[in-house]
């Protein structure tokens, strides 16, 4: 039976172009069974009739805030409490702007603040209004209350410009929903992770890197977030896509990624480093490019914090799991890692072989813990990250009823 039979779903269609997608998304959701409400704003309504979403919900679509004919049937209030789950899709920067701000001058924004239900918000609008230091703001906000927000993917825009804002596509929407109403082995645990490289400038032009292509870290925050996990992932420059669902903060340094991290650790439960950290940075960043006509260059590095053992070491530190990417000795070196890093459990994987390990699609990884060891053979970067949920999965269970069993 499909997970989403029977659940009520006030799906909010706010004016962006990609109201029509949400007619999509409407079908999609009624073929697995769950039952669906439409509200449409006004400026929504330029875009596509309530027509069309009545046509294929076979209910009326609500519109207005006092609407005497709905009001006897529904009211916004009834709507509001009928709902086990509220989803804007598309969201559009004013709406965002208007929930940040707790207005209530419409039907849909008026439920929202009635609700009791989770609201999660697919954003759609211009990468520059999505990049905008007030959207920004008002996400954080959001965030920080607990509105769960998908998207947006990034790519071409209907404005004819590419870059964040496109709304996720409905089939990827109607997984988010369906996740969403399933429990998962980790629903509700908040996990805090770090994945790709980290850049230590050189000069304007130049920088330290390594060739961590996010692939491994962005396949376990997909597997994680698929059984249940709240993900935040900061994040070094990569080019892969984030999966939907997830929070992703992006940084530069290494120094960025552990502030990052420590401003967030206090409410994570897991916490995991796949990032290839740069161990070293150059003492001092030159202002203007180096020229090239000198023969030879020093340059003095200094060592960088190492994230994951300052985090493993503080008082109250959630379960953490390291990575080890090593050449040679790859057991001995990693175990040696998890002691000395005091990590619950640590993946090592051998990167100077011809297959997995940095940049591949593929990779494979030694799991190590107290008292346990497991293989896990080559196979896809998301196979393997769905293997090592699981471990993750249950050794942090394990861990929870352990602290239970001792208090
Ligand atoms: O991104 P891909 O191309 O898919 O490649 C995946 C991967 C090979 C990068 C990944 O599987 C991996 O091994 N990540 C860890 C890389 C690494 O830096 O390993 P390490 O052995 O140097 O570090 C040990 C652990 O300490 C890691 O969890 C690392 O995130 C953490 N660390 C290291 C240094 C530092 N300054 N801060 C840290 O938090």
């Amino acid at each position: 039976m499909s997970c989403l039979k029977n659940k009520k779903i006030l799906l909010g269609v706010t004016g962006g172009i990609a109201a029509y997608k949400s007619a999509v998304l409407l079908r999609g959701l009624l073929k697995e069974g769950a039952e669906v409400r439409v509200v449409m704003t006004e400026a929504a309504r330029s875009f596509v009739t309530p027509l069309t979403f009545q046509a294929l919900s076979g209910h009326p679509v609500h519109t207005e805030l006092l609407d005497p004919e709905q009001e006897s049937a529904m009211d916004h209030i009834s709507l509001a409490r009928w709902a086990e789950l509220v989803l804007v899709a598309p969201a559009t920067a004013n709406f965002m702007a208007k929930l940040a701000s707790g207005q209530a001058d419409d039907l849909l924004t008026t439920l929202c603040l009635a609700t009791t239900a989770p609201i999660s918000i697919a954003p759609a609008m211009n990468h520059q209004m999505w990049l905008n230091r007030a959207t920004q703001e008002n996400l954080e906000k959001l965030l920080s209350r607990g509105v769960v927000c998908w998207g947006p993917a990034e790519g071409d825009q209907a404005c004819g410009e590419n870059g964040p804002g496109r709304m996720v596509e409905p089939e990827l929407l109607q997984q988010q929903v369906q996740q969403f109403f399933t429990q998962g082995a980790l629903s509700g645990v908040r996990v805090l992770m770090t994945a790709g490289s980290t850049r230590e400038p050189i000069d304007p032009v130049r920088f330290i890197g390594n060739r961590s292509s996010g692939k491994m870290g962005y396949a376990l925050a997909e597997a994680l977030s698929e059984q249940g996990a709240e993900v935040t992932l900061v994040s070094g420059p990569v080019t892969v896509s984030p999966p939907v669902g997830i929070t992703r903060i992006d940084v530069e340094q290494a120094e960025e990624m552990r502030q990052e991290v420590i401003n967030r650790v206090a409410q994570a439960d897991i916490f995991i480093g796949v990032a290839a950290v740069a161990d070293y940075r150059p003492s001092q960043v030159a202002d203007e490019k180096i020229k090239k006509d000198r023969q030879l260059v020093t340059l003095e590095l200094v060592k960088n914090p190492d994230i994951l053992a300052e985090v493993a070491s503080l008082d109250g530190a959630p379960f953490c799991v390291g990575f080890a990417a090593e050449t040679e000795n790859v057991e001995a070196y990693a175990e040696a890692k998890r002691q000395a890093k005091g990590l619950d459990l640590i993946a090592a994987n051998q990167v100077a072989a011809k297959e997995g390990g940095f940049e591949s699609d593929q990779n494979a990884l030694l799991l190590l813990w107290q008292g346990g060891r497991e293989v896990l053979p080559m196979m896809s970067k998301y196979q393997l990250a769905k293997q090592l949920v699981e471990r993750i999965s249950e050794q942090y269970h394990a861990s929870r009823q352990e602290l239970v069993n001792t208090e």
